[in-house]
């Protein structure tokens, strides 16, 4: 059984600035309750809207001064870097068109980043923030918040041991509705616009999730997908629903669906691993429980700081068994490991081995994933070269 604990990250806060999260935008609010709950780093500078009127209300709404509060992340980017108090990393929470220059503009000011998926529109712009990241030494997070939840660290921990023995078979699913109906005549979607969320939507939006989760829980490298893209909705100029199997690297198979005109689905995201000697499902609706089978018994319920949990998951269980942890406690451990990585350098202490983020390059791996699959089904689903991209 793993007690409760207050975590809260250690040391002095950190300074942060925040791109997106004015009046009515969606995940930018959420990241800041990540933080918040960590209490690991404290919202400084930001420019949170491109209409000027609603990004000073916005800083004024955050508490941030107002001669911190810019016009542009060029701006902000360039004065926060000269100052003595400058920000030690900024959140960027902009569509998906936005991110490599705004990622590009903080990495050259010697800022770090933590920046909302898919990471950008090009693998060449991905590889480019993961080659400036390193070579200014600084560090990138790209927010695939569902690795924060302490079962899915624990699935990934299982994994590791061998408890699965050599994985077969890949089930993984994102499944919502939001989409079904033709939203775009009575408002900006911008995600079913091409200029704005790329060369996909349902792959870019929600597949990429399905390939960061599957990879980081079982380790797997793809080596072939071919995918089938749909665009149920008449008009709508992007997919808004994919079916994709992949080959791994050592002869294991996967089906991946995400879907956001899956009527009745919310948030589904969710996978079944089946291994030679054990199977694991797991479903973010309901993060704190997993099923566990180990070949040849009958299966077991696992429960977040329940029995039998390994470190993995002790690290990152905020609450004692039995009460409810969600989706913001996942956003905390992510920016809990980012800051604490960036306090622990700043000191010249190496990263600790329980406090991993998904990285620059994790961003990568989506960014070409999304691009397979469009070219898979543009060539009717013909199998396609699925590798991570050569650093
Ligand atoms: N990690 C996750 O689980 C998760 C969940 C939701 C969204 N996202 C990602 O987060 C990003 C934002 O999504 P959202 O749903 O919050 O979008 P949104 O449309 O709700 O909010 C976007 C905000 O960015 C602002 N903005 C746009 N361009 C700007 C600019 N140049 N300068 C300053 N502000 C600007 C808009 O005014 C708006 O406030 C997307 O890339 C999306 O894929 C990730």
């Amino acid at each position: 059984m793993i007690e409760g604990r207050d975590l809260g990250a250690v040391g002095p806060r950190l300074k942060y600035g925040l791109i997106g999260g004015g009046a009515g935008s969606f995940i930018a609010a959420v990241h800041r309750a990540g933080i918040d709950m960590t209490r690991a780093a404290d919202l400084v500078a930001g420019c949170f809207s491109r209409d000027a009127g609603k990004n000073k209300a916005a800083g004024r709404n955050l508490g941030v001064a107002d001669d911190r509060v810019y016009s542009s992340c060029a701006e902000m980017a360039a004065k926060e870097s000269a100052r003595e108090d400058g920000v030690d990393f900024v959140v960027i929470a902009t569509p998906n068109d936005t991110h490599y220059a705004m990622s590009k503009a903080f990495l050259e000011q010697g800022i770090n980043v933590s920046c909302d998926k898919p990471l950008c529109l090009e693998v060449e712009e991905a590889l480019d923030l993961e080659h400036t990241a390193r070579a200014k030494d600084l560090l990138f997070m790209v927010t695939y918040v569902y690795t924060g939840y302490p079962l899915v660290r624990h699935a990934r921990e299982l994994v590791q041991k061998g408890a699965l023995g050599d994985i077969r078979v890949v089930m993984a699913e994102y499944a919502q509705d939001w989409l079904a109906d033709r939203l775009e005549d009575d408002k900006e979607v911008w995600r079913t616009d091409p200029k704005q969320a790329g060369v996909s939507c349902c792959v870019g939006d929600i597949g990429t999730h399905v390939e960061n989760m599957v990879h980081f829980v079982t380790g797997l490298e793809i080596d072939r997908v071919s995918a089938t893209l749909s665009t149920f909705v008449k008009g709508r100029a992007l997919d808004d629903n994919a079916l994709v199997t992949v080959r791994y690297k050592g002869g294991a198979v996967g089906n991946y669906w995400p879907s956001q005109v899956a009527i009745g689905r919310e948030n589904g995201l969710a996978f079944r691993i089946y291994g030679t000697e054990g199977a694991l499902e797991w479903r973010q609706e309901n993060p704190n429980e997993m099923r566990y089978v180990k070949k040849g018994h009958p299966p077991m319920t696992l429960t977040r700081a329940g029995n039998d949990l390994g470190p993995a998951a002790a690290r990152w269980t905020r609450m004692p068994s039995g009460h409810p942890e969600g989706l913001f406690a996942a956003w905390a451990n992510i920016y809990e490991a980012f800051c604490n990585t960036i306090k622990n350098k700043a000191q010249g202490k190496p990263q600790d081995e329980l406090e991993i983020f998904p990285t620059a390059y994790d961003g990568a791996r989506g960014v070409k994933f999304v691009h397979d699959c469009v070219k898979s089904s543009g060539l009717d689903s013909v199998w396609v070269d699925g590798s991570a991209p050569a650093l």
